[in-house]
């Protein structure tokens, strides 16, 4: 047995900062993940220690060989297809998402030394929460209720983890966010955010917090655990209509977001699926969480340099630009609605069940 780290999703948000951390950790590690022009690009920078193997993983064949191949101590599993893509994709993101994690699980078990298996899970297990109705945080013990594929495909993909002949450690992400924004600064991700709940309480994540989270659970006692990794109680607890426009403001967009809607607090279903989450468990065996919001701001501002007074002088024009493109816009509604608004501009996001 090797004591290589398999990192899946590997130039992925996440995927980027774990190979990283497990790289700065002395750690060998092979990164795989799509052959794409971008990928390529970015594996001519990595750091020492790190190989890549290129491998689909819709491709059971290629996930074979790939397991055979690097024999790995651990598998952090990554790749998906998440939103708002997904719901564009839901053919796609089952195949990534529920089957690829099931052809992963079975070429690991297949190993004389099988590896510890970490799998990338989501707060969006337990799907839409209404703030005015719900009681308490989120805690792993809390009931799944997925309101959307993402969240279904979450729920199958733990499942063939937590049953299968492997050590397992399962990861719940709350909403992970970089210092760098640069490349998710994309239009998709501004219209997707603009038909969220501004009142819907989401626990942000530093991503180099939520790698270390990952590469520690690699080797922590924590065999057989549900864990939720979200940032310090004390600061990252926010509402969804706070995070976008305070990290624009940081890159300069001072007052340059347009604002969304609240939720309906009589309407249970009508909500994202993110709450805050008691992290206590997770801190106390991965010892992850470094990095507080207002940090993350200050380090923002510290990264945006010179466009930083570019961006506060077009701030008042890209606020009218964004208005008019946000999907609310001209609807007169009350309350936000974010499924309907998810269907109508990317398809339906309910799970297969519900349709
Ligand atoms: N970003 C968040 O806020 C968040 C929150 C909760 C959970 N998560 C989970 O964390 C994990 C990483 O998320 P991320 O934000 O880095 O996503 P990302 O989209 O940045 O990265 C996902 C990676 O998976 C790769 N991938 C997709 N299809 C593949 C395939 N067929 N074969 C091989 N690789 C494939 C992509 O190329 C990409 O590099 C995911 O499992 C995601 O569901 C993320």
């Amino acid at each position: 047995m090797t004591e290589t780290v398999l990192v899946t999703g590997a130039f992925g948000l996440v995927g980027s900062a774990t190979v990283q951390r497990l790289a700065d950790d002395g750690r060998s590690v092979v990164a795989t993940d799509l052959d794409t022009p971008a990928a390529r690009k970015a594996a001519d920078s990595l750091p020492v220690g790190v190989t890549v193997r290129w491998a689909d993983l819709t491709d059971p064949a290629a996930v074979g060989a790939l397991v055979d191949e690097v024999s790995p101590s651990a598998v952090i599993h990554l790749a998906a297809v998440i939103p708002p893509f997904i719901y564009q994709r839901r053919g796609l993101a089952e195949r990534v998402n529920v089957e690829a994690t099931a052809s992963l699980v079975r070429a690991a078990e297949k190993l004389s030394s099988p590896p510890r298996f970490v799998l990338a899970s989501s707060i969006a297990v337990y799907g839409s929460r209404n703030p005015h109705t719900v009681s308490g945080v989120l805690t792993a013990d809390t009931p799944v209720n997925p309101a959307d594929i993402y969240g279904d495909h979450k729920v199958q993909a733990e499942k063939i983890v937590r049953t299968s002949a492997l050590d397992w450690v399962i990861l719940r992400l709350g909403g992970v966010l970089t210092v760098s924004p640069g490349s998710y600064m994309k239009m998709d991700n501004f219209s997707f955010e603009g038909m969220l709940p501004t009142d819907g309480r989401l626990q942000t994540v530093d991503v180099r917090d939520v790698a270390r989270a990952f590469a520690a659970a690699t080797t922590a006692d924590a065999v057989g655990e549900t864990l939720l990794i979200g940032g310090d109680d004390a600061t990252h607890r926010l509402l969804q209509g706070d995070v976008a426009p305070a990290m624009a403001a940081a890159l300069g967009l001072v007052g340059g977001l347009p604002t969304g809607l609240k939720g309906d607090p009589a309407d249970d279903d009508g909500w994202f699926n993110t709450d805050w989450m008691d992290t206590t468990r997770a801190q106390h065996v991965l010892g992850f969480q470094h990095h507080s919001w207002p940090d993350m701001l200050i380090e923002t501002a510290e990264h945006a340099g010179i466009t930083r007074p570019l961006l506060r002088v077009v701030a008042p024009l890209v606020k009218q630009v964004l208005k008019r493109r946000t999907a609310y816009y001209g609807t007169g509604l009350r309350y936000a609605n974010p499924w309907q608004a998810i269907a109508d501009k990317w398809g339906d996001p309910r799970p297969e069940a519900h349709q």
